[in-house]
């Protein structure tokens, strides 16, 4: 059978989603259906909006003074931006790695930890397990497994900051993940124990990652949006969009011609 876009279950659905910061015009009229447990990059040049998307899915964008958000999002049934949409469980369900990482000033444990205690309850020799597991499934444990109960997060290198950022969102068990270039502070080969992770949570997860290293988006994904200038130009297949891509600027950007 030739899968169709259409024909896995659709678990994010936007439609006619604009996003201003002040006069600033950062997402224009975006409509998009994220497939359900599938890995979905975003690629596109700088600015043109990647960051925005996620953020604006799962509520990130609230505190940001002057922003503007219209349209409709729904989030496995539910409109996060309805009156009483319940943000904890947003957070439970959706969980985010951020572009820089943001560690909190507590020990490599306690970041880990926080999580599974406040959503689920976890202590004791539960809640040790759910961390170690974690922080293996981030490619960190090795490094850290001496003195993660009293280094401080914020004394971790950049790119171990980031895979300490990736443990603390698993550690939750969201169903749906958002990363911002989770590989950019990265060595090649906690990159390549990242794009693992990320074909081992596909199939149970549903993953959108956004990057700027197109061959990865191309090994990691099953679907790929690209971006321009505030606009979603192409969403489909990331065979489609890689080898036979309906639009110019789409071919411009995968061939390395811009961007
Ligand atoms: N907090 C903010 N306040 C004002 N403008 C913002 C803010 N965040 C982003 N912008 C603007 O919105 C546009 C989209 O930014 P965004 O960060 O979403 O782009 P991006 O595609 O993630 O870029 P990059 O690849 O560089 O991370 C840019 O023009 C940016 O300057
Ligand atoms: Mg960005």
């Amino acid at each position: 059978m030739i899968e169709t876009a259409t024909s896995t279950p659709v678990v994010i659905g936007v439609r006619g989603l604009n996003v201003f910061y002040g006069e600033k015009q950062a997402l224009k009229n975006i409509s998009a259906e994220i497939h359900e447990k599938k890995v979905t990059t975003l690629i596109g040049p700088s600015g043109c909006g990647k960051s925005t998307f996620l953020r604006t899915l799962n509520r990130m964008n609230d505190r940001i003074e002057g922003i503007r958000i219209e349209g409709d999002i729904q989030i496995a049934g539910e409109d996060p931006y309805a009156k009483g949409a319940d943000l904890l469980a947003l957070r439970r369900r959706v969980g985010m790695v951020f572009q820089k990482p943001n560690p909190f000033p507590m020990t490599i444990y306690e970041n880990v930890a926080m999580g599974p205690k406040m959503h689920y309850g976890l202590r004791g020799k539960q809640l040790d397990e759910v961390v170690e597991e974690a922080l293996r499934e981030a490619a960190l444990w090795d490094e850290v497994k001496d003195d993660f109960r009293k280094k401080n997060g914020l004394n971790l290198s950049g790119g171990q900051q980031q895979r300490l950022c990736i443990a603390r969102m698993l550690a939750v068990r969201p169903e749906i993940i958002l990363m911002d270039e989770p590989c950019s502070a990265l060595d090649p080969i906690s990159t390549a124990k990242v794009e693992e992770l990320i074909g081992q949570l596909s199939g149970a997860h549903t993953l959108l990652v956004v990057t700027h290293n197109l061959q990865q988006a191309e090994r990691i994904s099953d679907y790929t949006a690209f971006f321009m200038f505030g606009e979603l130009v192409e969403h489909g297949h990331s065979k489609a969009i890689f080898t036979d891509p309906v639009h110019r600027s789409t071919q411009d950007y995968v061939s390395g011609r811009f961007g």
